[in-house]
Protein backbone atom coordinates (compact mmCIF):
# COMPACT_ATOMS: atom_id res chain seq x y z
CA UNK A 1 0.00 0.00 0.00
CA UNK A 2 1.43 3.29 -0.77
CA UNK A 3 2.31 5.56 2.15
CA UNK A 4 1.50 8.91 1.66
CA UNK A 5 2.90 11.74 3.93
CA UNK A 6 0.84 14.71 4.87
CA UNK A 7 2.74 16.74 2.60
CA UNK A 8 2.03 14.93 0.00
CA UNK A 9 -1.53 14.61 1.32
CA UNK A 10 -2.01 18.40 0.81
CA UNK A 11 -0.48 18.70 -2.26
CA UNK A 12 -3.09 16.26 -3.78
CA UNK A 13 -5.92 18.09 -2.22
CA UNK A 14 -4.07 21.37 -3.72
CA UNK A 15 -4.89 19.74 -6.76
CA UNK A 16 -8.24 19.00 -6.81
CA UNK A 17 -10.53 22.23 -7.42
CA UNK A 18 -13.67 22.75 -5.74
CA UNK A 19 -16.68 21.49 -7.84
CA UNK A 20 -17.78 23.41 -9.94
CA UNK A 21 -21.72 24.41 -10.20
CA UNK A 22 -21.65 24.38 -14.04
CA UNK A 23 -20.97 20.48 -13.99
CA UNK A 24 -23.97 19.53 -11.51
CA UNK A 25 -26.70 17.73 -13.48
CA UNK A 26 -30.18 19.73 -11.72
CA UNK A 27 -32.98 18.81 -13.90
CA UNK A 28 -34.08 16.30 -11.96
CA UNK A 29 -36.79 13.88 -12.52
CA UNK A 30 -38.96 13.56 -9.22
CA UNK A 31 -38.73 17.38 -8.37
CA UNK A 32 -42.07 17.02 -5.98
CA UNK A 33 -41.03 14.15 -3.90
CA UNK A 34 -37.24 15.23 -3.40
CA UNK A 35 -38.70 18.75 -2.23
CA UNK A 36 -41.00 15.98 -0.01
CA UNK A 37 -38.78 14.20 1.48
CA UNK A 38 -35.01 16.29 1.55
CA UNK A 39 -36.28 19.70 2.21
CA UNK A 40 -34.77 19.60 5.86
CA UNK A 41 -31.74 17.13 5.08
CA UNK A 42 -30.78 19.55 2.32
CA UNK A 43 -31.27 22.77 4.17
CA UNK A 44 -29.45 21.01 7.33
CA UNK A 45 -26.64 19.92 4.11
CA UNK A 46 -26.22 23.35 2.92
CA UNK A 47 -26.03 25.57 6.52
CA UNK A 48 -23.17 23.02 7.54
CA UNK A 49 -21.08 23.11 4.42
CA UNK A 50 -21.59 26.16 4.59
CA UNK A 51 -20.48 27.03 7.97
CA UNK A 52 -16.78 27.00 7.39
CA UNK A 53 -15.66 30.54 7.34
CA UNK A 54 -16.83 30.54 11.09
CA UNK A 55 -15.32 27.00 11.35
CA UNK A 56 -12.20 28.60 10.03
CA UNK A 57 -12.04 31.66 12.64
CA UNK A 58 -12.44 29.86 15.62
CA UNK A 59 -10.22 27.03 14.47
CA UNK A 60 -7.30 29.84 14.11
CA UNK A 61 -8.66 31.39 17.59
CA UNK A 62 -8.39 27.81 18.86
CA UNK A 63 -5.07 27.04 17.65
CA UNK A 64 -2.67 30.05 16.94
CA UNK A 65 -0.16 27.91 16.54
CA UNK A 66 -0.77 26.35 13.29
CA UNK A 67 1.78 25.68 11.05
CA UNK A 68 1.92 26.32 7.40
CA UNK A 69 0.83 22.58 6.24
CA UNK A 70 -2.04 23.10 8.73
CA UNK A 71 -3.29 26.42 7.00
CA UNK A 72 -2.89 24.93 3.87
CA UNK A 73 -5.09 22.27 4.61
CA UNK A 74 -7.64 24.99 5.94
CA UNK A 75 -7.85 26.78 3.18
CA UNK A 76 -8.53 23.94 0.32
CA UNK A 77 -10.79 22.02 2.75
CA UNK A 78 -13.08 25.51 3.32
CA UNK A 79 -12.83 26.06 -0.73
CA UNK A 80 -14.23 22.29 -0.92
CA UNK A 81 -16.54 22.51 1.74
CA UNK A 82 -17.81 25.79 0.53
CA UNK A 83 -18.32 24.25 -2.86
CA UNK A 84 -20.21 21.63 -1.75
CA UNK A 85 -22.87 24.39 0.31
CA UNK A 86 -23.27 25.93 -3.19
CA UNK A 87 -24.58 22.65 -4.65
CA UNK A 88 -27.13 22.69 -1.96
CA UNK A 89 -28.28 25.88 -2.66
CA UNK A 90 -28.64 25.58 -6.13
CA UNK A 91 -30.69 22.03 -5.13
CA UNK A 92 -32.94 24.05 -3.03
CA UNK A 93 -33.39 26.69 -5.71
CA UNK A 94 -34.14 24.46 -8.22
CA UNK A 95 -36.72 22.79 -6.18
CA UNK A 96 -38.63 25.92 -5.32
CA UNK A 97 -37.17 25.50 -2.02
CA UNK A 98 -37.29 28.59 0.12
CA UNK A 99 -33.94 30.81 0.58
CA UNK A 100 -33.34 31.27 4.02
CA UNK A 101 -33.12 35.12 4.91
CA UNK A 102 -33.80 37.95 3.18
CA UNK A 103 -33.22 35.51 -0.04
CA UNK A 104 -30.20 34.36 1.18
CA UNK A 105 -28.96 31.19 0.51
CA UNK A 106 -29.28 28.80 3.30
CA UNK A 107 -25.57 28.14 3.58
CA UNK A 108 -24.77 32.26 4.09
CA UNK A 109 -26.68 32.59 7.30
CA UNK A 110 -23.39 32.90 9.26
CA UNK A 111 -22.51 36.28 10.85
CA UNK A 112 -20.56 38.70 8.32
CA UNK A 113 -18.01 39.81 9.35
CA UNK A 114 -17.20 35.87 11.16
CA UNK A 115 -15.92 36.20 14.70
CA UNK A 116 -14.96 33.64 16.55
CA UNK A 117 -17.69 32.81 19.99
CA UNK A 118 -16.70 33.67 22.80
CA UNK A 119 -15.73 29.94 24.13
CA UNK A 120 -13.23 30.06 21.34
CA UNK A 121 -11.64 32.97 21.95
CA UNK A 122 -11.64 31.77 25.84
CA UNK A 123 -10.05 28.42 25.04
CA UNK A 124 -7.60 30.10 22.90
CA UNK A 125 -6.05 31.74 25.36
CA UNK A 126 -5.18 28.79 27.33
CA UNK A 127 -3.81 27.32 24.15
CA UNK A 128 -0.48 29.86 25.25
CA UNK A 129 0.56 26.55 27.16
CA UNK A 130 2.38 24.61 24.38
CA UNK A 131 0.79 21.62 26.53
CA UNK A 132 -2.63 22.29 26.28
CA UNK A 133 -2.43 23.74 22.46
CA UNK A 134 -1.12 20.42 21.56
CA UNK A 135 -3.98 18.66 23.59
CA UNK A 136 -6.97 20.91 21.80
CA UNK A 137 -4.75 20.03 18.26
CA UNK A 138 -5.50 16.20 18.55
CA UNK A 139 -9.35 17.19 19.66
CA UNK A 140 -9.79 19.26 16.28
CA UNK A 141 -7.77 16.65 13.76
CA UNK A 142 -9.50 13.42 15.42
CA UNK A 143 -12.98 15.54 15.49
CA UNK A 144 -12.16 16.28 11.73
CA UNK A 145 -11.75 12.85 11.32
CA UNK A 146 -14.69 11.56 12.98
CA UNK A 147 -16.92 13.97 11.08
CA UNK A 148 -15.44 13.67 7.64
CA UNK A 149 -16.38 10.06 8.16
CA UNK A 150 -20.27 10.67 8.91
CA UNK A 151 -20.25 13.02 6.06
CA UNK A 152 -18.53 10.54 3.64
CA UNK A 153 -21.19 7.94 4.68
CA UNK A 154 -24.17 10.21 4.83
CA UNK A 155 -23.55 11.14 1.01
CA UNK A 156 -22.92 7.20 0.51
CA UNK A 157 -26.25 7.06 2.09
CA UNK A 158 -27.91 10.13 0.17
CA UNK A 159 -26.25 8.36 -3.25
CA UNK A 160 -28.51 5.16 -2.44
CA UNK A 161 -31.80 7.23 -1.98
CA UNK A 162 -31.31 9.13 -5.35
CA UNK A 163 -30.24 5.99 -7.30
CA UNK A 164 -33.32 4.13 -5.77
CA UNK A 165 -35.74 7.31 -7.35
CA UNK A 166 -33.85 6.97 -10.90
CA UNK A 167 -32.07 10.27 -9.66
CA UNK A 168 -29.21 8.89 -11.38
CA UNK A 169 -27.89 12.63 -12.38
CA UNK A 170 -27.39 13.66 -9.00
CA UNK A 171 -25.47 10.74 -7.82
CA UNK A 172 -22.98 11.01 -10.49
CA UNK A 173 -22.43 14.66 -10.41
CA UNK A 174 -23.16 15.72 -6.44
CA UNK A 175 -23.38 12.73 -3.97
CA UNK A 176 -20.26 10.68 -5.88
CA UNK A 177 -18.14 13.63 -6.71
CA UNK A 178 -18.23 15.29 -3.17
CA UNK A 179 -18.06 11.60 -1.15
CA UNK A 180 -14.19 11.40 -3.34
CA UNK A 181 -13.76 14.69 -1.58
CA UNK A 182 -14.84 14.14 2.01
CA UNK A 183 -12.95 10.71 1.70
CA UNK A 184 -9.73 12.93 1.03
CA UNK A 185 -10.37 14.87 3.95
CA UNK A 186 -10.80 12.29 6.14
CA UNK A 187 -7.31 10.66 4.58
CA UNK A 188 -5.75 13.98 5.77
CA UNK A 189 -7.15 14.57 9.02
CA UNK A 190 -6.49 10.83 9.93
CA UNK A 191 -2.87 11.06 9.15
CA UNK A 192 -2.33 14.34 11.12
CA UNK A 193 -4.14 13.20 14.09
CA UNK A 194 -1.87 9.97 13.81
CA UNK A 195 1.43 12.29 12.96
CA UNK A 196 0.94 14.72 16.24
CA UNK A 197 -0.31 12.08 18.44
CA UNK A 198 2.88 10.70 18.24
CA UNK A 199 4.93 13.85 19.76
CA UNK A 200 1.99 13.92 22.48
CA UNK A 201 2.32 12.05 26.18
CA UNK A 202 0.03 9.75 27.04
CA UNK A 203 -1.42 12.23 29.67
CA UNK A 204 -2.09 14.76 26.80
CA UNK A 205 -3.58 11.80 24.67
CA UNK A 206 -5.20 11.04 27.87
CA UNK A 207 -7.10 14.62 28.37
CA UNK A 208 -8.15 14.22 24.77
CA UNK A 209 -9.59 11.11 24.88
CA UNK A 210 -11.63 12.43 28.17
CA UNK A 211 -12.49 15.45 26.41
CA UNK A 212 -13.90 14.28 23.22
CA UNK A 213 -15.66 11.11 24.73
CA UNK A 214 -17.52 14.24 26.82
CA UNK A 215 -17.92 16.67 24.39
CA UNK A 216 -18.82 14.78 21.30
CA UNK A 217 -21.86 15.80 19.32
CA UNK A 218 -22.57 14.73 15.24
CA UNK A 219 -21.56 16.76 12.97
CA UNK A 220 -23.17 20.28 12.18
CA UNK A 221 -24.73 19.72 15.14
CA UNK A 222 -26.39 22.80 17.62
CA UNK A 223 -28.43 22.07 20.47
CA UNK A 224 -29.39 18.48 20.00
CA UNK A 225 -32.56 19.08 21.98
CA UNK A 226 -34.75 21.05 19.94
CA UNK A 227 -32.41 20.93 16.50
CA UNK A 228 -33.04 19.13 13.44
CA UNK A 229 -29.91 16.88 14.08
CA UNK A 230 -31.68 13.33 15.08
CA UNK A 231 -34.11 13.73 12.43
CA UNK A 232 -31.67 14.52 9.60
CA UNK A 233 -29.26 11.50 10.24
CA UNK A 234 -32.18 9.09 10.80
CA UNK A 235 -33.53 10.47 7.48
CA UNK A 236 -29.86 9.84 5.87
CA UNK A 237 -29.10 6.40 7.48
CA UNK A 238 -32.36 5.12 8.00
CA UNK A 239 -31.57 1.37 9.38
CA UNK A 240 -27.58 1.75 8.47
CA UNK A 241 -27.34 3.84 11.63
CA UNK A 242 -26.17 1.90 13.97
CA UNK A 243 -23.07 0.87 11.28
CA UNK A 244 -22.71 4.72 10.73
CA UNK A 245 -22.06 5.52 14.43
CA UNK A 246 -19.41 2.20 14.92
CA UNK A 247 -17.20 3.19 12.19
CA UNK A 248 -17.15 6.90 13.84
CA UNK A 249 -16.58 4.97 17.13
CA UNK A 250 -13.85 3.07 15.08
CA UNK A 251 -11.83 6.44 13.89
CA UNK A 252 -11.98 7.45 17.38
CA UNK A 253 -10.69 3.99 18.82
CA UNK A 254 -7.76 4.44 16.40
CA UNK A 255 -7.08 7.69 17.21
CA UNK A 256 -7.45 8.66 20.68
CA UNK A 257 -8.00 4.81 21.78
CA UNK A 258 -5.54 3.69 24.40
CA UNK A 259 -4.96 0.22 22.85
CA UNK A 260 -6.61 -1.87 25.56
CA UNK A 261 -10.35 -1.27 25.78
CA UNK A 262 -12.36 0.25 23.18
CA UNK A 263 -13.97 3.85 23.88
CA UNK A 264 -17.18 3.83 25.85
CA UNK A 265 -20.67 4.29 22.90
CA UNK A 266 -19.97 8.30 23.33
CA UNK A 267 -21.23 8.44 19.58
CA UNK A 268 -24.64 6.54 20.16
CA UNK A 269 -25.65 8.22 23.12
CA UNK A 270 -24.64 12.09 21.47
CA UNK A 271 -26.49 10.68 18.46
CA UNK A 272 -29.38 9.15 21.16
CA UNK A 273 -29.71 12.67 22.72
CA UNK A 274 -30.69 14.23 18.88
CA UNK A 275 -32.88 11.45 18.33
CA UNK A 276 -34.57 12.07 22.26
CA UNK A 277 -35.42 15.67 21.26
CA UNK A 278 -35.00 16.11 24.70
CA UNK A 279 -31.94 18.66 26.27
CA UNK A 280 -30.07 16.68 28.67
CA UNK A 281 -27.00 18.56 30.87
CA UNK A 282 -24.92 16.57 29.06
CA UNK A 283 -25.84 18.06 25.71
CA UNK A 284 -25.65 21.58 26.93
CA UNK A 285 -22.26 21.24 28.09
CA UNK A 286 -21.27 19.72 24.78
CA UNK A 287 -23.05 22.60 22.96
CA UNK A 288 -21.08 24.61 24.93
CA UNK A 289 -17.53 23.64 24.29
CA UNK A 290 -15.38 25.30 21.20
CA UNK A 291 -14.27 21.79 19.64
CA UNK A 292 -17.07 20.09 18.06
FE1 LIG B 1 -18.41 18.69 2.36
FE1 LIG C 1 -15.18 17.39 4.16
Amino acid sequence: MQQWTLEARVGRLEDDPPLELGSVELTVRHPALLRDRFEEIFGYIATVEGAVPQNVAEITALLPGLDDQDLRFLCVWSSHELAHAAIFDALRAELGLAAAQDGRPVSSVVPDPVRPRPSFRAFGALSTSRWLQDVFKLLYLSRGAMHEHMTYDCYRHLGRQFAALGEDGLVRTVTEPIRRQEAAHLGYYRLAAITHRARMTSAQVGLARWLTVHTYTPVGAGPCGTGPTGRVFAGLAGDDMDEVLDAVEAVADQLLGDGTHPLPRFVHDSMDACLDGRPRLATRIRDAVPWR
